[in-house]
């Protein structure tokens, strides 16, 4: 009998942790869809996901979010990248882990500064010190990650087929 993906992979962590680079890799991998929770938000919106935040704020987005993680995880198994919040609530946390297994991608915060530093997308970071920002989001949110199934550390020196290498052998 041909290979079967039981649950859904759901990529989760930091804004830059590289959870849709290493999560389309290892769909490819597993020879299961992709998908991106960001980008499902934005396609039933027809807004981008800076266009939600500055139109409608960040509690309306978030509701969206949940709502996207629910009708993506009740879909056949594949591997789901999400935003870097989407692990945070207790609804989405046990979303995910009714029908999927949690990766969290871990990544230290100047490895994380490097990769977002030069790009203007994230809503979150639009403030005076988006390097503080990012500081102080990631030491709230590292408790939260910490309930993810598994953990992997992600490498700078890894191509992105040795991160999906790396969570395939996790
Ligand atoms: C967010 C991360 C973003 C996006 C939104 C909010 C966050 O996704 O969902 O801007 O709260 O960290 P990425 O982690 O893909 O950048």
């Amino acid at each position: 009998m041909a290979w079967e993906l039981k649950k859904t992979v759901v990529m989760v962590g930091m804004m830059g942790a590289g959870k849709t680079a290493v999560g389309t890799q290892l769909a490819r991998m597993l020879d299961v869809p992709f998908l991106d929770s960001d980008e499902e938000i934005e396609k039933a919106a027809n807004m981008t996901i800076a266009e939600i935040f500055a139109r409608d704020g960040e509690p309306f987005f978030r509701l969206k979010e949940t709502q996207v993680l629910a009708r993506l995880l009740a879909g056949k198994p594949c591997v789901l990248s999400t935003g870097g919040g989407a692990f945070l609530s207790e609804k989405n946390q046990g979303l995910i882990s009714a029908c999927g297994v949690a990766v969290w991608l871990r990544a230290d915060l100047e490895l994380l500064w490097n990769r977002v530093r030069h790009r203007s997308t994230r809503p979150l970071l639009r403030t005076e010190n988006p390097r503080a920002t990012l500081a102080a989001l990631y030491e709230a949110r590292v408790p939260e990650y910490a309930k993810a199934d598994i953990a992997v550390d992600a490498d700078p020196s890894y191509s992105v087929e040795q991160m999906a290498e790396k969570v395939i052998e996790a």
